[in-house]
C-alpha cells in the first residue's frame, strides 16, 4: 500500500512533492531541532549562512537565536525550495533580516571571509564528497567562524516491537543499495552520515570539533506528525525495488507500519528511537585543506572533543 505518495529523491535531494513532506518532518522533531539551535549559543547580532536551506524551515529558528540584528542568507540550489522558504518567511518579523539565493554550497554567493556561521541541516547526506565541499565552505568564514553540520544516521534507528532480526535485514539491504544505486543513476545518498561528520570536517582542514548527538525517541500514543514520517520513512527503506531485500520482508516491513487493522504503530509497547548528530568546527584560515577518499582510515590529527546531551 503507498504510503504518503512520497517521491523518495531527485537530482538534487529534494523531490518536487518533498516539502510537505519536510514540513511535516521538521515539525515532528521541533523539539529536538528547537534544542539543537539553542545548543549552539549563536550570538545576537552574527550573520548566519543556512546552507542547502530547503523551503526555509530552520530560519524561524535561527532568527530567534540571533535576534533583531542578526542576518541569515539561505542558499540553495532548487528554486522550488527558494521560492517556497520566501513565501514561508514573507509576514514574518524578521522578514528584512532573511534573504533567500540560489546557490551552491561549494560557491557561496557572499565574499570571502564575511559569515560567522555556516549552518547546514539534512544536506550533507546528498554530498558525494563531503570533504571538498566542507573545505570549500570554510573560506567563506571569518577567522574562527564556525561551521555547523546537522544530518541523521539510520544506523541508530530502532523500532521496538517490531522483528529484530526483519529490521537488521532492512537496514542491511538499504546500506547495501546506497552503496551502489549511484551506479543506477540513482543521486548519490549516505543515511548513515551522521557519525561520519566530525571526522569529514576534521579532515576538511577545521579545528575544535564538537560533536552532540541528539536521541530522538517517541512512544504509543504517535503524534500524528510522528506517525506521518515514520510511515514515509517505512516505505523509503524498501523504495526502488529494494534489491537486497526478498519480497516477503519487503510485505511484512510495509505491514507493519501500514496495515490499518494492526499496525505496530498502535501498539502500547511501540517505541521508536534514531539519533541525530550536529557537529560544529571552526575555520582555521591557516589550515592546510587536504582532500581525502573516504572510503580509507583519516588518521587523527588531534582528539576529538566530544560532547555528548
Ligand atoms: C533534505 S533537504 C533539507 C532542507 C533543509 N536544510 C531542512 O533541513 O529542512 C536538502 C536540500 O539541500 C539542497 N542541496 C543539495 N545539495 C546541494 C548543493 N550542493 N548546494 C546547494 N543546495 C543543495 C537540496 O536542493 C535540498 O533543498
Amino acid at each position: 500500500m503507498a504510503v504518503n505518495n512520497v517521491v523518495h529523491v531527485n537530482e538534487c535531494g529534494l523531490p518536487l512533492n518533498a516539502i510537505a513532506w519536510l514540513v511535516k518532518h521538521h515539525q515532528s522533531k521541533i523539539h529536538e531541532r528547537t534544542q539543537m539551535i539553542r545548543d549552539l549559543q549563536l550570538e545576537e547580532g552574527c550573520f548566519v549562512i543556512d546552507a542547502g536551506c530547503g523551503p526555509g524551515l530552520w530560519t524561524p529558528l535561527l532568527a530567534q537565536a540571533i535576534g533583531v540584528t542578526g542576518t541569515i542568507l539561505g542558499i540553495d540550489i532548487s528554486t522550488e525550495a527558494l521560492v517556497t522558504a520566501q513565501r514561508r518567511n514573507h509576514n514574518t518579523w524578521y522578514r528584512q533580516q532573511v534573504q533567500y539565493k540560489r546557490a551552491t554550497l561549494e560557491q557561496l554567493p557572499v565574499e570571502q571571509g564575511t559569515a560567522d556561521v555556516i549552518f547546514s541541516a539534512n544536506v550533507s547526506q546528498y554530498l558525494p564528497d563531503p570533504v571538498a565541499t566542507f573545505a570549500a565552505m570554510g573560506p567563506y568564514l571569518k577567522q574562527d567562524g564556525r561551521i555547523v553540520i546537522k544530518d541523521i544516521d539510520f544506523g541508530t534507528m530502532k523500532f521496538h516491537s517490531i522483528d529484530p532480526l526483519l529490521q537488521k535485514r532492512v537496514f542491511q539491504a538499504r546500506a547495501l543499495w546506497e552503496a551502489e544505486r549511484v551506479d543506477h543513476d540513482y543521486a548519490y545518498e549516505d543515511s548513515w552520515v551522521g557519525s561520519k561528520l566530525a571526522h569529514y570536517l576534521q579532515a576538511a582542514g577545521y579545528k575544535d570539533i564538537q560533536e552532540n548527538a541528539y536521541r530522538i525517541v517517541r512512544h504509543h500514543v504517535l503524534p500524528a506528525d510522528f506517525r506521518f514520517y515514520l510511515q514515509g520513512i517505512a516505505e523509503w527503506f524498501v523504495c526502488e525495488g529494494a534489491p537486497y531485500l526478498s519480497l516477503d520482508d519487503v510485505t511484512n516491513w510495509l505491514q507493519c507500519f501500514t496495515d490499518e487493522e494492526n499496525s505496530v504503530l498502535d501498539q502500547p509497547d511501540f517505541a521508536s528511537e534514531e539519533t541525530e548528530y550536529v557537529v560544529a568546527g571552526r575555520w582555521d584560515g591557516a589550515a592546510p585543506r587536504f582532500y581525502v577518499d573516504m572510503h580509507i582510515e583519516i588518521p587523527h590529527r588531534e582528539p576529538l572533543l566530544v560532547a555528548n546531551d
